[in-house]
């Protein structure tokens, strides 16, 4: 017969293991969350940035990015903000070059557009212009070498280089 320390010690254990096991799949179940890749349509991630890279796409796509986005991903894109601790999965490092060399311009659309729990969609806030725009600004974040290119003239548009004959 086991006695009542044995029964109790036995409890223990049990409880103690059980305990173990939980925070093992929390763990394993946050790790799945956090590193859960993003699904986009094949012909969204080949899509091609319709606005030119220039400083007034910049401007308002900034402008939109302290409103909309800075209070999770941090000003310089770092994903620092005062809100994002508040979050889990963590909004990632936009400024990381290895991470973001590795997504096209589409994937940023479309992770703008639909957004994913914590993240809101923007798809009925804003217009496709703008999150295109902000597709710009997302890739500065990790391209600080590469300046934007210079704003084009409108009479420049549509003309070759090629010099008229005469
Ligand atoms: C409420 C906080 C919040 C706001 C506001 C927010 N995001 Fe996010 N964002 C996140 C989180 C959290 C993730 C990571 C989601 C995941 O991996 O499931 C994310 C993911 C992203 C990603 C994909 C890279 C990554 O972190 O995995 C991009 C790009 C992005 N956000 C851009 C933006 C832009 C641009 C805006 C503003 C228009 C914005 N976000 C607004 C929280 C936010």
């Amino acid at each position: 017969m086991p006695t009542d320390a044995q029964r109790n010690l036995k409890t223990r254990k049990i409880l103690f293991g059980s305990l173990l096991t939980l925070i093992c799949i929390v763990l394993v179940y946050a790790a799945l969350l956090r590193d859960r890749p993003w699904v986009v349509p094949e012909e969204v991630k080949r899509l091609k940035n319709p606005i030119a890279t220039t400083e007034s796409t910049l401007k308002p796509a900034k402008e939109i990015y302290t409103e909309e986005c800075a209070q999770c991903h941090g000003e310089q894109g770092k994903g620092d903000g005062p809100e994002a601790r508040l979050h889990f999965p963590a909004p990632a490092d936009l400024t990381d070059t290895q991470r973001m060399k590795v997504v096209t311009d589409g994937e940023i659309f479309y992770q703008i557009s639909e957004g994913r729990e914590p993240m809101p969609s923007f798809k009925k806030r804003l217009t496709e212009d703008q999150r295109w725009e902000l597709v710009i600004l997302v890739r500065s974040f990790s391209a600080r070498s590469a300046p934007p290119a210079a704003e084009k003239k409108p009479d420049a548009v549509g003309k070759t280089a090629a010099p008229a004959k005469d």
